[in-house]
């Protein structure tokens, strides 16, 4: 084969070059018009949606006119279809972002989508972004990270705008998670106790029935001693809740003079006193002995009432929150951050008020690992957990992270 370089030749090839120049940049006319005619399709077709979507829940305004009675809904402004949709909407007269955001799963409906976000822009103009799917749908790792001290925060979970929540123990607040069979708690608490387990001023103790949570991965570490497990000595659990309590009131009566509470320190850990399913203890207890079910009702009700001013925290975890499976309405008030994963929404309302109600119905559907969460001075979150992925690499973690007794001075003793 050989090259021909001829000037006529060449002269052919550079016009055949000007003629497809000329044809792509046609072409590229020809799709940009088509972008934009798409564009300006999508945007009519979705105002025409967002003002029967509004109209049909009832988010609108009836104006009586001469001629008859006008529906004003929030108006719709402009579309911006990339990165994702979303269009700019002026809010009705004397209307809030949050009328938009009580509605938005329905309109995100009628809308195509799986959810809305609402963001304020400038005056009364908020941004409406039409999520395709559940932020929250795919599980995410929980990184094998350890905190050095009780008031470094821990990571709780993601929530749908993608912030991740942390929450340090040696704030006062102790924590209730509730959720049906298999909807994550224990995950959860995996999640919780791996990125804690080693912190030299924390120590994890409790009950726990199942003697998945606590116990046999605990074996080799500091806070094995505090924990007691299965169903077969419920006299032991009551016992170890009673030398917790024995142990807060200790630190009561030597609170040094002008402090009202314990800061944890290595001989003063805070105790993190887990209760994996709690109500099943008392059940068991009760069924067993009736002043074994009030022996362990009353010192865990001091526990949540008293333990705070002593660096006691208890994570209490149950199905329901029922205040009659979990000690009492009083014991229920001492919790301070509150999780739900899948509950039904009876459930989700008792624990964290009627403004969950409307959640309720999607909420009893929701996937492992997913929860709302509320916190004093925190609005009601909806947020995945982390995960480790498996049972296997729960105990991994804390085999090998997990305080040894060596490593830290005891400042009690059972
Ligand atoms: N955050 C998560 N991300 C992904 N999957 C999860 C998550 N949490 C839990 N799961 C899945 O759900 C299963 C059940 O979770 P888990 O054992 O924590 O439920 P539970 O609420 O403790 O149930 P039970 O009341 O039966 O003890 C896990 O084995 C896992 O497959
Ligand atoms: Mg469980």
């Amino acid at each position: 084969m050989t090259a021909d370089h001829s000037p006529a030749t060449r002269t052919i090839r550079h016009d055949q070059r000007r003629s497809r120049g000329l044809l792509g940049r046609l072409r590229d006319r020809w799709s940009e018009h088509r972008r934009l005619e798409d564009h300006r399709r999508l945007e009519e077709d979705l105002r025409g949606l967002w003002r029967e979507a509004c109209t049909g829940v009832g988010l609108c305004q009836y104006i009586p006119m001469p001629t008859g009675v006008t529906i004003r809904t929030p108006r719709f402004g402009a579309l911006r279809s990339r990165p994702g949709v979303a269009f700019s909407v002026e809010l009705l007269p004397g209307g809030e972002p949050d009328d938009i955001t009580a509605h938005a799963d329905r309109l995100a409906h009628t809308l195509g989508g799986h959810g809305l976000r609402i963001e304020p822009l400038a005056g009364r103009w908020v941004r409406v972004m039409l999520l395709r799917h559940d932020p929250l749908r795919e599980s995410f790792p929980l990184a094998a990270m350890t905190t050095s001290r009780a008031d470094e925060p821990v990571l709780l979970g993601r929530t749908e705008d993608g912030t991740s929540l942390a929450h340090a123990l040696a704030d006062a607040a102790h924590l209730a998670v509730q959720g049906q069979n298999g909807a994550g708690k224990s995950a959860f608490t995996y999640g919780l106790l791996t990125q804690v387990c080693a912190a030299p001023d924390v120590l994890i103790g409790g009950s726990d029935i199942t003697g998945l949570v606590l116990g046999r991965a605990w074996d080799d570490t500091t806070h094995r001693k505090w924990q007691v497990t299965g169903t077969k000595d419920l006299a032991a659990h009551a016992a170890l809740l009673d030398t917790l309590a024995a142990e807060m009131d200790r630190r009561l009566d030597a609170m040094p003079p002008r402090q009202d509470k314990v800061r944890p320190t290595v001989q003063n850990p805070l105790v993190l006193v887990v209760l994996e399913e709690f109500p099943g203890l008392l059940r068991a207890a009760q069924a067993k002995d009736k002043k074994l079910a009030e022996r362990i009702t009353s010192t865990v009700l001091r526990l949540v009432s008293e333990g705070r001013k002593a660096a006691f925290r208890v994570l209490m975890l149950a199905q329901r929150f029922e205040a009659n499976a979990v000690g009492g309405g009083y014991a229920r008030d001492q919790f301070a951050l509150r999780l739900s994963f899948r509950v039904p929404g009876e459930s989700l309302v008792m624990l964290h008020g009627e403004d969950a109600r409307k959640l309720g119905p999607t909420h009893a559907n929701a996937d492992p690992g997913i929860a709302y969460l509320s916190a004093p001075g925190h609005e009601l979150v909806r947020l995945r957990a982390p995960y480790l992925g498996s049972y296997g690499e729960y105990c991994d973690r804390i085999t090998r992270h997990g305080r040894r007794p060596d490593q830290t001075a005891e400042g009690w003793a059972a």
